[in-house]
């Protein structure tokens, strides 16, 4: 039984991480288009760097949940096709153990080159115009997918959703797309649970919906599985 599993902010609430739409949520206090987008980029750099810089220093203040750990027990007791396809960019579910997993919105923890495409790892502040490692170009970036930009990892992702035998969403508003649409790429008689505090905006398109908190549901519906 292959088993491809989404996770959104919702996930990474009980950790303290804010999500994006619930109430006192980033999208609440900040509009998107002044820090998630090329043209803010452009616009201020200095604000949008400095915005990523304190998320990713809240990263050393947070730490993965039961959710994060249930899901890295799952990939690693799992021995079908399993992929984690999350929409978060802090480091939770990859310090929970993580392996089998692709962040589609890039890593807090990680900068890209402008210049020469180069990836690194990145733990502290990146001001404006800190040189790259790989080529010298001040042109490094948080490597995150703003608003407008392609997520990454789509192939692996929509093969992955093709052959799925079960799909489970956990803590999305189902608002933003591609993962909204994750659900409806399944084949007919794929099983498509939604794990939520509340229904999201195409938990109608879940063969199964349960809500509670992430920290109950998810250990409870890893177990079910691991059971068979
Ligand atoms: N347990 C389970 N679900 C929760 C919990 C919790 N403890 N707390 C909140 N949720 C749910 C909310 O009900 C909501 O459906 O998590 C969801 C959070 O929704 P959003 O804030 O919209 O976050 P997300 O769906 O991940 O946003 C998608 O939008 O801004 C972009 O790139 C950003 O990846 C993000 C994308």
């Amino acid at each position: 039984m292959r088993i491809v599993v989404l996770t959104g902010a919702g996930i990474s609430a009980e950790s303290g991480l804010a999500t994006f739409r619930d109430p006192g949520g980033l999208w609440q206090r900040h509009r998107p288009q002044d820090l998630a987008t090329p043209e803010a980029f452009a616009r201020d750099p200095d604000l949008v760097l400095g915005w990523y810089d304190a998320r990713r220093a809240q990263l050393a203040d947070v730490a993965p949940n039961a959710a994060h750990h249930a899901l890295a027990r799952l990939d690693a007791a799992w021995p079908h096709d399993f992929l984690l396809v999350t929409q978060n960019v802090d480091d939770l579910h990859a310090r929970a153990g993580a392996r089998r997993m692709v962040q589609m919105h890039g890593a807090l923890k990680q900068a890209r080159c402008e210049g020469c495409g180069a990836v690194h790892e990145w733990a502290g502040p990146m001001p404006r115009a800190t040189p790259c490692p790989a080529c010298g170009a001040a042109r490094l970036r948080p490597n995150i997918v703003w608003f407008g930009e392609m997520p990454m990892h789509m192939r692996r992702i929509e093969a992955a959703l093709e052959a799925a035998d079960v799909f489970v969403a956990i803590g999305t508003s189902g608002t933003v797309y591609p993962a909204a649409g994750f659900v409806e790429a399944l084949r007919p008689g794929a099983r498509s649970l939604e794990l939520n505090l509340e229904p999201s905006a195409v938990a109608h398109r879940f063969s199964e919906t349960r809500q509670g908190p992430a920290t109950t549901l998810v250990p409870a519906l890893v177990e079910e599985l691991l059971r068979g």
